[in-house]
């Protein structure tokens, strides 16, 4: 029996727009999931939205909206972007929903009547943009040491919870427990922290001054403060799940965040559950910053990198793998334009990319295109089943120590060393000879890619289901696929497509073009019919769609058609048989938006009815004719009109 896996990130304030650091520590949490899906666990994935306190407040006010209206606004651009990274989390929690709010007033109330919460009338410099108090002496120049911004001294009465009390426990639990707080430098950072005496927690904000919050339970004129909101999101979002062997959800295995939130995720909120008699999670694990072009990211230097703009310009996994690959867990890490084409093209493009592509050619020249069988070969050969064999749980053991960026490397190594192996055993001159030592090289070179494209799906869940379908194998790895030699000899691979065409230099420099939309269909502004125009009320007659795929699965007896299950907004899902399967591997069709032509008359494809047709954009690319899906920018209940 494996461990259930709980992961949560930070929720993110929605006073701002998706960066790449949220979409850094929201893709790590995804890659952790689905490789703990994947090495045969249950895993759950929260993240969310932060969206009480001042910020919030003073944004909304910014822009001229409601609290709320502003929260919904901001927390679905979350959402949109998650989508558009390809992250399966499983749950979105808004600390503005109902059972959440109703959940920190309950916790709240049960500090307060165990007597860890008490009244006081206080003074101290408030710094707005932390949300904080600072005392005197944390003053650097007379401004808030961390955001550098002016503060007010403001005297108020207010609630304090009793964290001074637990300070003696708390060094005693992360001393007692060496892998509670990740990296080491961190813990030894929080160590150093607690080394001075504990001050307790202000966690009211007078309502007077702040309106936007979960009122306190016993007094109505104060709300919570936002931290103490925010942080009891990630067992609130879990309060009454059960993991399949019935025991409780809580606590999570890791909270991912950044380090900048150190302090208030290892010293404010574990001994928060300590004062409620919670569990602990077992790891906090603080990452480091991405810094662009070694210097720090921000609005006013326009150095920000836009993780959408990203995924728009060059694909969601390209970009994931970069993130991944490219900073080691728990340091900081440099975006470079130069950097993430480099990366790319030499693990991706070259190493990989060409390696299937080579290997494809081969089987398909000597072998008819079927896997042929190894024979027991030679010492070479013997050498890269072992190497193979050792990868799998290494490799294991990296994802599941959060060290992701060493577990991808260990994997390109391998891609590299199985590239020496062919230059080596040069299977385009020993077919002339050995037919039967070519297939068993070619055979090694499969399993490898096999193994590579199993290994990866974490991080590149869309191309490495291609990679696994060109393969011949698509779906989900089964059996004991982590072993050398599982994967099935004579199976057929599929018509060879590029995976990772190259990024030339100057192309990641270039500004983005716009989100692929469809072109606005020019003649629809015409009023009466030219050649070759049509009219308003012709171009309506197609009935289009927002719609949402529930199923997909491969149609038999071609390699071309997938049959859809699709939710267009009406009572039962309609099937949809559409000639994409080159484009796209069926399980990665699964929950993807799509515009669907929906008054196409129903015609039967391989003996199945299909009713409707799917839009796509056809463009021509170096390997051929490419298909990519067309849908709404954001999600769109199913059935909604387009036009
Ligand atoms: N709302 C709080 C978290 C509450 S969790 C109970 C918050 N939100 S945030 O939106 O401001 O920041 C979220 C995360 O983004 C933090 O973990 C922060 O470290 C991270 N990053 C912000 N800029 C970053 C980079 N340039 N690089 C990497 N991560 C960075 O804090």
């Amino acid at each position: 029996m494996t461990k259930p896996f709980y992961v949560t990130t930070p929720i993110y304030y929605v006073n701002d727009r998706p960066h790449i650091g949220h979409a850094y520590t929201t893709v790590l949490a995804d890659v952790l999931h689905r490789a703990h899906r994947l090495f045969g666990d249950e895993s759950y994935f929260l993240t969310g939205t932060d969206e009480h306190g001042q910020k919030v407040e003073q944004a909304a006010r910014k822009a001229g909206m409601d609290p709320q209206a502003h929260c919904d606004l901001y927390s679905g651009r979350f959402k949109d972007a998650w989508v558009a990274l390809g992250v399966s989390y499983d749950q979105f929690i808004r600390t503005t929903d109902a059972a959440h709010k109703a959940f920190v007033r309950e916790q709240i109330q049960r500090l307060f009547d165990a007597g860890d919460i008490y009244e006081k009338e206080y003074e101290g410099w408030y710094s707005t943009g932390e949300e904080r108090f600072f005392t005197e002496k944390e003053l650097v120049d007379g401004k808030d040491p961390i955001s550098h911004r002016p503060v007010e001294l403001i005297r108020e009465k207010n609630y304090f919870f009793r964290m001074s009390k637990y300070q003696a426990w708390l060094i005693g639990h992360i001393e007692a427990n060496p892998a509670f707080i990740l990296p080491e430098f961190r813990r030894n950072e929080v160590l150093g922290f607690l080394r001075q005496p504990l001050a307790d927690l202000c966690i009211s904000r007078p309502k007077a001054r702040l309106a936007w919050g979960i009122p306190l339970p016993f007094d109505e004129n104060y709300v919570a403060y936002v931290w103490v909101d925010a942080l009891l999101n990630y067992w609130s979002a879990v309060k009454d799940r059960k993991w399949k062997d019935g025991s409780a959800a809580w606590p999570a295995t890791v909270h991912l965040i950044g380090k900048d939130i150190l302090t208030t995720h290892c010293v404010y909120w574990t001994t928060i559950l300590r004062a409620l008699g919670a569990p602990q999670p077992e790891h906090i694990l603080a990452h480091g910053w991405w810094m662009k072009d070694g210097q720090r990211m921000s609005k006013t230097t326009g150095n920000v990198v836009d993780p959408i703009e990203m995924a728009g310009k060059f694909g969601a996994d390209v970009f994931r793998y970069y993130l991944m690959r490219d900073m080691v867990v728990g340091q900081d890490g440099d975006f470079t334009d130069a950097g993430f084409a480099a990366t790319h093209n030499a693990d991706l493009a070259n190493d990989l990319g060409n390696l299937f592509s080579r290997t494809h050619k081969l089987v398909e020249q000597h072998f008819a295109g079927a896997a042929p069988a190894p024979a027991r070969g030679s010492e070479a050969d013997r050498a890269i089943v072992d190497a193979l064999g050792a990868l799998f749980p290494a490799v294991e053991e990296d994802f599941r120590a959060f060290r992701v960026d060493a577990g991808i490397k260990k994997v390109i190594a391998h891609i590299r060393e199985l590239n020496r192996y062919i230059d080596a055993a040069a299977p385009w001159r020993l077919a002339k000879t050995d037919l039967a030592a070519t297939g068993t090289v070619l055979y090694h070179i499969l399993d490898g890619l096999r193994a590579a494209a199993t290994l990866l799906s974490p991080v590149m869940p869309v191309k490495m289901a291609k990679l696994l379908e060109l393969l011949g194998i698509p779906g989900a790895p089964k059996g004991d696929w982590q072993r050398a030699g599982a994967y099935p000899v004579g199976v057929r691979l599929a018509p060879v497509e590029s995976l990772f065409p190259k990024i030339e230099l100057a192309a990641a420099e270039i500004p983005a073009p716009a989100a692929a939309q469809p072109a606005p269909p020019a003649a629809v502004k015409a009023a009466a019919s030219e050649d070759g125009l049509v009219t308003v009320d012709e171009f309506f007659r197609t009935k289009l769609v927002s719609a949402k795929i529930l199923a997909a699965e491969p149609v038999e007896g071609t390699d071309k058609l997938v049959k859809l299950s699709v939710d267009a907004g009406e009572a039962t899902p309609r099937t949809v048989v559409a000639g994409i399967r080159l484009h796209y591997a069926p399980e990665a069709l699964v929950g993807r938006q799509i515009v669907l032509v929906a008054n196409l008359a129903p015609r039967k494809l391989k003996g199945i009815e299909s009713r409707g047709m799917l839009l796509c954009a056809k463009m021509k690319t170096e390997a051929g004719e490419k298909l990519v899906l067309i849908a709404p920018e954001s999600d769109a209940a199913p059935g909604s009109p387009v036009g």
